[in-house]
């Protein structure tokens, strides 16, 4: 049967108009501002600087723990405070699954800043905002870049611990899964490579770099390798800490980079960054220009920070941020 006149172009119009309405929707859904609290609680981001800055005085790793909080967080579900959550009755909590066992720190230096926001704006801002915050203010404390966090996440009602082992990239993991995992958060390999120059400060447990310092490999240096066996034995003490950038483990700065180019990357993900690969020249890059590193840093931070976000009227805004409300 033949359309009328005009026919076919309305349809068509009416389903671009449609197309955009979705796309419009998806993206004010997914909106996040700097300005969120500016009206609700002028004073939040102030009181979790102020908490973060002791917090980081008292102990300078805590600056590290932070901003891996905030990556195991976005990482894993979205950028949604899942990974605050405790065991309880309905949750089985992201914080016990492997990734994160007796790994991730930082759990009270949240709850205790969100327990000042609290005092000043009850109910107000999410435990998500609060750690996205405190990664930034955690760089910040350590003289590392700063910028501007985009605020406005809810928190989840769920956590996932299958998630979080199925998601989080691994010590043991290849150049091509990092790119593929990180591509599938909507990160580029740049922003991988700039994300990782967050192992420029922490510690890191003897089980997750022993295959690599007694592989007798060639992308070893053979010195840093015997130093690090000193304290680190073939079998026994999985938990005995080494400095992730064994030159300079409490600042943020560029030698991540430089030591990778010495084979002396402590992981076996931080030395498949430069080991013949796609990504050699960004961390030669980084390794001779620490001003673009921190840049793309500080704009994959971001990035990483929208990881989908719950918003309007998803999800909740926790009092405490290890359980629900
Ligand atoms: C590229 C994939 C990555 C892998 C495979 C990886 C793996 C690891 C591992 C195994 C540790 C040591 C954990 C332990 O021994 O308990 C660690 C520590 C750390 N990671 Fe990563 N990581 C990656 C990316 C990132 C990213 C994107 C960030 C942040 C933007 C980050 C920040 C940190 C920090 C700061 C530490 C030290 C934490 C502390 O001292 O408490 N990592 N990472």
């Amino acid at each position: 049967m033949a359309l009328p006149p005009g026919a076919a172009t309305s349809s068509c119009r009416f389903a671009i108009f449609s197309s955009m309405l979705v796309l419009f929707c998806m993206s004010c859904h997914a909106q996040l501002s700097s300005t969120f609290y500016d009206e609700s609680c002028p004073d939040a981001l102030a009181t979790i600087r102020t908490s973060i800055r002791t917090a980081v005085s008292r102990e300078r790793r805590m600056a590290a723990s932070l901003i891996r909080l905030h990556f195991h967080d976005c990482f894993v579900q979205g950028c949604d405070a899942s990974i605050l959550l405790e065991n309880s009755d309905s949750i089985s909590s992201e914080r016990d699954a492997p990734p994160n066992n007796g790994s991730v720190r930082g759990y009270e230096v949240i709850d205790d800043a969100k327990s000042q926001v609290e005092k000043i704006c009850p109910g107000v801002m999410s435990c998500a905002d609060i750690v996205a915050v405190a990664a930034r203010d955690a760089s910040v404390a350590v003289s590392g870049p700063s910028w501007t966090v985009k605020l406005g996440r809810r928190d989840s009602t769920t956590a996932s611990p299958s998630l979080a082992s199925s998601d989080l990239p691994s010590f043991l993991d290849g150049l091509n899964k990092l790119v593929s995992r990180f591509a599938s958060k909507g990160l580029s390999a740049r922003d991988m490579v700039a994300l990782s120059g967050a192992h420029t400060l922490g510690q890191a447990q003897c089980f997750t770099f022993r295959n690599r310092i007694y592989s007798n490999g060639n992308n070893i240096d053979a010195g840093f390798a015997s130093t690090r066996k000193r304290r680190c034995p073939a079998s026994g003490s999985d938990a005995t800490l080494a400095p992730l950038d064994l030159v300079t483990p409490n600042s943020f700065d560029n030698n991540y980079f430089k030591n990778l180019m010495q084979k002396k990357g402590l992981l076996e993900s931080d030395q498949v960054l430069f080991s013949g690969g796609s990504t050699d020249s960004i961390v030669s890059e980084y390794s001779k220009t620490p001003a673009s590193f921190k840049s793309d840093f500080a704009a994959a931070m971001v990035k990483m920070g929208n990881i989908s976000p719950l918003t309007g009227s998803s999800g909740q805004i926790r009092k405490i941020c290890s359980a629900l409300n």
